[in-house]
């Protein structure tokens, strides 16, 4: 196992900002952090910015949230209210547990002190003199390397009172994870910070109401926040001129599956799955029939010339009848069955499922394990398929929070691009693909 990620080495075309040190030796100590300019964003926006003022920087940038729903993260900040005399929060979401989603990982881990740096500045605007991070269980290297660099942030005075003489105090707490994916989102991930059991909260009211403690909260994804370090240093203009119309700024993309060289690249949103497979992670090492675009939960594109060609960002994913999600692509290979794949992600959300809503214990732990796992095994049903689809439509939608619909995405994906698979597993009991390898 290598150290860290295989990342985009040096190419004029586009510089590395987020990940410019990650895989650098002592990236992550303060020396080295402040010796590439590192806390002069924050000393910027607290001494010569109002928390409006970077508010609308962040505003006029167009930078969305990277956590997956891709929500305008200005206007987020701007629910947040203003001299209400409340304590406020600023949550940092580390939980990373999509499967094919791996990118927070190397930020906390080589370049700890750019994700507290971010929590500063997201403080100060929202007005939030308290931050928590919460981190995978798993992660244990990053949190490790978190500890050790808020320890001497506050030994240095870049965290703790009065802030660059701005009279701004700011304490960052980290706390590890419950090893549950369902704690990532982001009101059971309230629930498991305050010592709950990790179930979503019902929405109204939303967390820049009602949020850590009941009091006002605002939770961003790690490149959300790290990504707003170089918005105050650079500009809005500077960011918003990367990617298209409502996508803006640059992307961390995670290849996974048999690419020559798997990784996470840093690239211009809106890159295509071309460039980002072909000319950065080197091409493909077998042949290939799918693409799942942005983490396990969204829906899988046929390996095509006109999906090749699509720009990778919100709106043109979601053309495509798919989803941007975290941008970690993965790869499917033509000797591995559909059928496989789809029956291994459904049971991950399956045992994930937090058990809460009916159409997610029963719908998807309950039913849709039950009929992908006899279609798998070839106890198949003529009609089984169609049952399946009406189980979606009942499931979709209909949930207390979004994970049984990031169980229903995927099995849609692969039922509109590789239905023959399905009904190859049902007419004949085998797989479609010779080989008929299992996946996972
Ligand atoms: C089941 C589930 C798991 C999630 N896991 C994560 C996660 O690990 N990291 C993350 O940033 N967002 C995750 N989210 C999304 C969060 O709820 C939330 O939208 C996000 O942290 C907001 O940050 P952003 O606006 O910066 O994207 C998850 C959502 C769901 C429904
Ligand atoms: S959709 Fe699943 S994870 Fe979400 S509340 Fe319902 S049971 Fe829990």
């Amino acid at each position: 196992m290598s150290e860290g990620p295989i990342v985009s080495g040096h190419d004029p075309r586009f510089e590395r900002t987020l990940y410019a040190h990650v895989g650098k030796p002592g990236s992550h100590a303060l020396d080295y952090y402040l010796s590439h300019g590192g806390y002069e964003a924050a000393r910027k926006a607290l001494t010569q910015m109002t928390p409006d003022e970077v508010i609308e920087e962040v505003k006029r940038s167009g930078l969305r949230g990277r956590g997956g729903a891709g929500f305008p993260t200005g206007l987020k900040w701007s629910f947040m209210p203003k001299d209400d005399g409340k304590q406020h929060y600023i949550i940092m979401n580390a939980d990373e547990s999509e499967p094919g989603s791996f990118k927070d990982r190397y930020i906390l881990e080589d370049d700890p002190h750019q994700a507290i740096e971010g929590m500063i500045i997201a403080g100060y605007a929202i007005r939030a003199t308290k931050g928590y991070i919460y981190i995978r269980g798993e992660y244990r290297r990053a949190y490790d390397r978190l500890i050790a660099a808020i320890e001497e942030a506050y030994a240095r005075g870049y965290l703790g009172k009065n802030l660059f003489g701005s009279g701004f105090d700011f304490d960052l707490y980290v706390h590890r994870g419950a090893g549950a994916y369902i704690c990532g989102e982001e009101t059971a991930l309230m629930n498991s910070l305050e010592g709950l059991r990790a179930n979503p909260r019902l929405k109204p009211p939303f967390p820049a109401q009602k949020g850590l403690f009941g009091k006002p909260t605002t939770i961003n994804n790690v490149e959300t926040i790290a990504s707003v370090v170089h918005i105050v240093v650079r500009g809005a203009d500077w960011f918003a001129q990367m990617g298209y119309d409502k996508s803006k700024g640059m992307k961390l993309y995670q290849v996974s599956g048999p690419a020559k060289r798997p990784g996470v690249y840093e690239l211009p949103m809106g890159t295509t799955f071309r460039e980002l497979i072909f000319d950065w992670a080197g091409g493909v090492k077998e042949p290939i029939k799918a693409i799942i675009p942005g983490g396990s939960s969204t829906p899988m594109l046929p390996f095509t010339d006109e999906i090749l060609d699509t720009p990778m960002d919100f709106e043109h994913l979601q053309e495509k009848g798919s989803m941007l999600g975290t941008g970690g692509v993965i790869l499917i290979p033509e000797s591995v069955c559909v059928v496989d794949v789809i029956w291994n992600l459904v049971r991950f959300y399956a045992h994930e499922s937090c058990g809460k809503c009916t159409p997610c214990r029963e719908g998807v732990a309950g039913w849709l394990v039950k009929l992908l796992g006899q279609l798998e095994r070839g106890q198949g049903k003529p009609g089984d398929i169609e049952l399946i689809e009406d189980l979606l439509d009942n499931i979709e939608g209909k949930s207390f929070c979004p994970l049984a619909d990031a169980a229903v995405w995927p099995v849609r994906g692969a039922l509109r691009h590789f239905r023959h698979e399905f009904e190859h597993h049902i007419e004949k009991g085998s797989c479609a693909v010779q080989a008929g390898s299992r996946w996972g």
